[in-house]
């Protein structure tokens, strides 16, 4: 069944999406998933339903957050769509249930971030069938679009769908689509690249990646714990020490199942994490005591790029540096570069990634696919189990 198939004439439609964007200052920075919400919602609209669409912001934990609010969310969504989007401004209650029940063929009401409740992310599944069952009163089925949050066995995510008829939406059913073909026979050479500040995130992925793929490209803040566990002086970068015999353990596995490993030879090193810290560029073996890591050097962006323009099948999670500060943002975009190059299949993956290759002004369209999953897609290539998408029947 796809959403076009999907009957919703007349009926409330419950719309999961992942509409966890960047804000600075209460202004969204980068509007991409609101944006890649807008297919499914139009289709919704054009045959028919109203919507009351659900989304998260950050991880407030439970609580209400005023920062963490999805009212300029809802403006935003609303000039995109150049049509009124109602913002409830609570998850439920009774004035939620009326504004849903009033709402008119064509119309969309927004509710407030779905995590500022408790149940949504609890561990206890009852406490998350409570909340799962008032949000089903509100709708007469379920469209699941969220993609960055499937991996979540939260209450919106994987308990909901289970109570209403559903339906995956197009953005979902569009990112299925793309991370099946990385992993149902890549064409090869496949490679990754692998940015990002924390390797503890990433371990289970690598582990799991260096059975499939052919080169592997690290960078980012997480690879300083790849030079510490051969040995190097890292000064001040970022590291995890507790990780460093697992990672010597990665390091193993990866000559022994003959995956080329792309570590950094040049490093771009500062005194401190600052916007302005003046950049001295040094070999990845003499990292000075009193330096830190800030972005990987240009030998090694062009390294990177080679490798990356030899794969057919290329995915990229995570900046190769700090990419928010111009001095330290050309690893980035040197790699952002090559992925265009790419003759195969390129897929940039996550929220952040996405983000970045944006920032530093590159277009969407210059890029196989820009999945807005930064978790999700990787759990996807690691070959987890992902709640959200069993949930819809993927
Ligand atoms: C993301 O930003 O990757 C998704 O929105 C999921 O957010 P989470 O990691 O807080 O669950």
């Amino acid at each position: 069944m796809s959403l076009q198939n999907f009957d919703v004439a007349g009926k409330r439609v419950f719309l999961r999406c992942d509409l966890n964007v960047p804000l600075k200052n209460g202004e969204i920075t980068d509007d991409g998933r609101i944006r890649a919400s807008l297919p499914t919602i139009k289709t919704l609209i054009a045959n028919g339903a109203s919507i009351v669409i659900a989304a998260h912001l950050g991880r407030p934990k439970g609580e209400a957050k005023p920062e963490l609010s999805l009212a300029p969310v809802a403006k935003r969504l609303s000039e995109l769509l150049g049509a009124p989007v109602q913002f409830a401004g609570a998850v439920t209650g009774s004035d939620v249930t009326s504004k849903a029940a009033a709402l008119k063929a064509g119309e969309i009401l927004l509710l407030e971030n779905i995590r500022f409740s408790a149940a949504e992310t609890s561990k206890d599944e009852a406490e998350r069938q409570v909340l799962a069952k008032e949000l089903a009163a509100l709708a007469d089925a379920y469209v699941g679009d969220g993609f960055g949050a499937v991996h979540r066995k939260h209450a919106s995510v994987f308990d909901l769908p289970k109570l209403l008829p559903h339906v995956a939406g197009t953005l979902v059913a569009a990112e299925v689509e793309v991370l099946k073909k990385l992993t149902q026979n890549p064409e090869r050479p496949y490679g990754v690249v692998l940015g990002g500040a924390k390797v503890s995130d990433k371990i289970g992925v690598i582990s799991n990646l260096l059975g499939k793929v052919d080169v592997m490209a690290i960078g980012g803040g997480m690879v300083f714990t790849f030079l510490a566990a051969q040995g190097k002086e890292i000064g001040t970068s970022l590291v995890e020490t507790d990780l460093i015999e697992t990672v010597k353990g990665l390091i193993k596995q990866a000559a022994d199942s003959g995956v080329k490993l792309v570590l950094p030879t040049d490093i771009l090193v500062a005194p401190a994490f600052a916007f302005d810290a003046p950049a001295t560029l040094v070999s990845a073996d003499a990292i000075p005591a009193d330096q830190m890591g800030l972005d990987i050097g240009p030998d090694s962006a062009a390294a990177f790029a080679t490798a990356i323009r030899s794969c057919k099948t290329l995915f990229w999670n995570g900046p190769m540096g700090v990419f928010e500060f111009p001095a330290f943002a050309s690893g980035t975009k040197v790699v952002a570069q090559a992925l265009t190059e790419v003759s195969g299949i390129s897929v940039v993956g996550g929220g952040d990634s996405a983000a970045a290759v944006r920032a530093l002004g590159f277009a969407d369209s210059a890029f196989g696919y820009i999945s807005t999953g930064g978790g999700a897609s990787l759990e996807y290539l690691e070959g987890k189990e992902l709640p959200g998408l069993t949930a819809l029947g993927l």
